[in-house]
């Protein structure tokens, strides 16, 4: 059970006001907000131990580099991965997928099938084509119906010999629709293909378990999950990642250098070139002890109570409709009302001090789709309460008659 009041206590921003009203934050897929323990965090880690990590002798250097791998083994225990090497810091979930994308040029040939689903951010779309041009390997796409839901067996049809690697996101940033990627990824392994999961929408809303899920790559933005921007991880199979490439050269992941050749570091280092966002992966970890420390079984319980609530109250003004309606979805409500853009809708919100996201959300393809420009997007946290989808609701009709 959820202690919102104390909660919230812990969320400085949410005192504030924006417009002279009340913040209400609903803009939790874009970013979260971040709770005072975790700002303790950073503040302590540059009033007390600041230093660059896995170089020096000195004490302070030392200190940074015990709790930041602290942090990653913290990152590894919460995602159950069975080897602490096989986290990856990353600046987030964009930087995670290119990573594999650059890796997987030198094992692609002209010729071998990559499959993405219909309901990907354009970070997991743009890398992958980047890819196919630089290897002739050919994309193909796992379509959805009006819920926003995969065809899964027109999936099982694109499935072949061909398939090389499936990217699917967990959930979806535009719809809230949570994929079945269990389903997913034990057909892709039937036919010896590898799977990227994105896990950047799912990861503030269910603890996915690296080794029951037996995926090859999942990826996480740590400001999705209470923590700071530019921070991420990619989980990699430690057989997968010994056979890619690295990513970028430089300090850090090598083992020796000499102008004739280099060699390379062993895992986790030869994917993390140069001085990384310590601070920030400090604070990753931070962020995750503080959401298992609410419990995620009862962060999910308590957000699908909110977008059951939330889905019932707009529903019931007139000509609004969600886009996304899937049997499985987190707590994501994407909504246009008939005659209005969504931006006109979004600044009306904003001026009553309600964030929320207007547009197409970094994922055209379901935007067209659905033969609209955008839609309005809020999107809850386990901080937020039913008192303020109320503001929104009121807010939404305020907007309407203002604007109709
Ligand atoms: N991907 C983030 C969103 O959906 C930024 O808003």
């Amino acid at each position: 059970m959820i202690d919102i009041k104390k909660i919230r206590e812990d969320f400085p921003i949410l005192k504030r006001e924006v417009n002279g009203k009340p913040l209400v934050y609903f803009d939790n897929a874009a970013t979260s907000q971040t709770p005072q323990q975790v700002i303790d965090v950073i503040v302590d880690y540059y009033s007390n131990y600041n230093a660059n990590i896995h170089r020096g002798v000195h004490t302070l250097s030392q200190e940074a580099t015990d709790v930041y791998e602290q942090a990653r083994k913290k990152i590894q225990e919460h995602f159950n991965a069975a080897k602490s090497h096989e986290i990856i810091f990353t600046s987030g979930t964009t930087h995670s997928i290119n990573l594999v994308a650059n890796g997987f040029s030198a094992i692609l040939k002209k010729g071998d099938e990559i499959i993405v689903s219909a309901l990907e951010h354009h970070s997991n779309i743009v890398p992958w084509q980047m890819l196919c041009e630089r290897t002739g390997a050919i994309l193909k796409v796992i379509p959805m119906n009006l819920d926003g839901e995969l065809l899964m067996n027109q999936y099982h049809s694109l499935l072949s010999t061909k398939t090389k690697l499936v990217f699917t996101n967990h959930v979806s940033n535009a719809l809230g629709t949570v994929n079945p990627i269990e389903e997913i990824i034990a057909s892709a392994h039937k036919v010896g293909a590898a799977v990227l999961i994105d896990g950047a929408q799912a990861a503030p809303h269910i603890k996915a378990d690296m080794q029951a899920l037996n995926v090859d790559f999942y990826t996480v933005s740590g400001h999705k999950v209470c923590g700071p921007t530019g921070t991420g991880m990619l989980y990699g199979k430690e057989e997968w990642l010994n056979k890619l490439p690295p990513y970028q050269g430089g300090g850090e992941m090598i083992a020796e250098v000499t102008f004739e050749e280099t060699t390379y570091a062993e895992l986790p280092h030869k994917f993390e070139a140069g001085t990384p966002n310590i601070c920030g992966g400090i604070a990753f970890g931070a962020a995750l002890d503080y959401m298992n420390a609410i419990d995620f079984n009862a962060i999910a319980a308590y957000e699908h109570e909110l977008l059951q609530y939330a889905t019932q109250q707009l529903l019931a003004i007139e000509g609004l409709k969600i886009y996304g309606t899937a049997k499985n979805k987190t707590s994501v409500i994407s909504f246009n009302i008939e005659g209005l853009h969504p931006y006109d809708i979004g600044s009306i919100l904003d001026k009553l001090g309600i964030a929320v996201r207007t547009g197409h959300h970094c994922a055209q393809p379901i935007m067209d789709f659905f033969k609209i420009p955008g839609t309005v997007r809020a999107s809850f946290s386990f901080y937020n309460t039913k008192e303020e989808i109320d503001s929104l609701v009121e807010a939404v009709k305020r907007a309407k008659a203002m604007l109709l």
